[in-house]
């Protein structure tokens, strides 16, 4: 490769889950320090980081189209690097497939970025997909700038292995961030404008520390001494496991008013025995009955879950009980998915892989049954009263968008007497229900 002159721009983008966007959000904050500055919307960047997602084989995929769509018509391409869960899984098989690649760069290595860029501007193709015992968020520059809500990573990594997912193999082992530092970085997003941070883990609730006393603590540790910072006005965390759910973190839901009333928590399926195939380590019962011991603290509160469809060996029957699950749940909202064969998972060799056409059809079952439950949920919100923080404006002129304590879509009009402003905690009456979203009318601003 020739040697190439220093990226003087960058773009960063980022595929699949909350943690990956955090993650490129410090890669821009690393790049920023190093001088470069973010293009410009629509412009070409020197330097293309691309944050990949490996979860299902869609999202991995994606990482070579987008690679392909980077060349100019001279066959050239800006620096490209290549970082994330695809990079961590397949960094060799990047470098073999496309040429166009110099950095490859995993989850937990991108704190040498900088070194690594000097590296491919000598003309070297440098791969890093390391998982050092230091820790990465130390060498990375302090956080500067945010928006009202913010994201914060407080834990990585996961050691449940289910037989479908890639997440311990890319993410690495389950890891908790010190609580000194999330504190310190907590004050700093803070600072910078964040009224809501959202605590985030591939296991968040498996999150364990000490606090500033050297008292063992857990999640609810960790939210409770957040929530005693005045600009911070709303908490949330996820993706929570249901065996990590600890009593002291369903206390907290009771008990600290910043924690918002909404609880993401996966269960995958309805059927014991294709719990037991995925090696989820709970049941439906148990994962019901960890459920009214949240909702008899917070009766409000809503809930969220992920699905998989298809799993190998899933039968019709089996189906229905995840059905059945989500009629018993009455989810606020959820994700679903199509079981995607994951290379050097145990699933993906397992007998009984379930045909397409089947998997289509349960996934559109599942989704009517969801979508009548997020309606009904949201209806039942109506008349009710609450705090929105507006994210952004809505498609017509006056018209904003934020989210509720329940995380739902909210879009109400400014009043003649007043106007909300982006990262405005405003009060509202909520008037109207869709399965998506719901319609307010502005009461106030919130006093900050
Ligand atoms: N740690 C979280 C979720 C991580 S991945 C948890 O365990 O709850 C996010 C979601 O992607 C999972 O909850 C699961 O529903 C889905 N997923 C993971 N692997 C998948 C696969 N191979 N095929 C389809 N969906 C998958
Ligand atoms: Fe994947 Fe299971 Fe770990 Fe979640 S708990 S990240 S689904 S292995
Ligand atoms: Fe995807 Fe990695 Fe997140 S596989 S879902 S980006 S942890």
């Amino acid at each position: 490769m020739p040697a190439t002159p220093p990226p003087q721009t960058y773009r960063v983008k980022s595929f699949g889950c909350q943690m990956n966007v955090y993650d490129g959000e410090r890669m821009a904050e690393l790049l920023g320090a190093q001088g470069l500055t973010a293009a410009d919307e629509g412009a070409e960047a020197d330097l293309v980081v691309l944050n990949t997602c490996h979860i299902r084989e869609k999202a991995a995929e994606k990482v070579y189209s987008d690679i392909g769509r980077l060349r100019r018509e001279d066959g050239s391409s800006p620096l490209i690097a290549v970082a994330g869960c695809v990079a961590q899984a397949e960094g060799e098989e990047i470098m073999a497939r496309a040429p166009a690649v110099r950095m490859v760069v995993g989850p937990q290595a991108y704190h040498r970025l900088p070194e690594m860029l000097r590296a491919a501007q000598d003309g070297r193709r440098v791969t890093d997909t390391d998982m050092p015992a230091e820790t990465k968020f130390a060498a990375l520059p302090q956080r500067r700038r945010s928006g009202a809500s913010a994201f914060l990573t407080v834990q990585e990594g996961c050691d449940k292995f289910c037989t479908y997912c890639v997440v311990p193999y890319t993410r690495g082992a389950e890891t908790s961030r010190p609580f000194a530092d999330l504190i310190a970085e907590a004050e700093r997003l803070a600072e910078a404008g964040a009224l809501e941070i959202t605590l985030l883990g591939q296991n968040v609730n498996a999150w364990t520390g000490e606090d500033a006393k050297g008292r063992a603590i857990g999640l609810d540790g960790l939210i409770r001494a957040l929530a005693a910072l005045p600009a911070l006005r709303r908490i949330r965390y996820t993706t929570s496991h249901p065996n990590d759910m600890t009593q002291g973190l369903i206390a907290a839901h009771a008990e600290v008013d910043k924690l918002m009333p909404f609880l993401h928590l996966p269960v995958q399926a309805g059927s014991d025995r294709v719990l037991k195939a995925m090696n989820r380590s709970h049941t439906a019962e148990s994962y019901l009955r960890l459920l009214d011991r949240v909702r008899a603290v917070r009766p409000d509160i809503a809930l969220s879950g992920d699905f998989i469809v298809g799993f190998p060996g899933e039968t019709e029957a089996e189906f229905a009980e995840t059905l059945a699950l989500v009629e018993a749940t009455g989810y606020a909202q959820a994700f679903s998915f199509k079981y995607s064969p994951r290379p050097g998972t145990p699933a993906a060799t397992m007998d009984g892989q379930v045909a397409p056409e089947v998997m289509d059809e349960r996934l559109q079952r599942l989704q009517a049954a969801l979508q009548r439950s997020s309606l009904a949920f949201n209806q039942a919100s109506v008349g009710r009263t609450c705090e929105v923080l507006v994210e952004r404006r809505g498609r017509r002129e006056g018209q904003w968008l934020g989210k509720s304590p329940w995380l739902q879509s909210v879009h109400f009009a400014n009043e003649p007497w007043g106007e909300a402003r982006i990262g405005d905690l405003v009060r509202v009456t909520l008037v109207e229900a869709g399965p998506n979203s719901l319609h307010a009318r502005l009461l106030a601003p919130v006093a900050a």
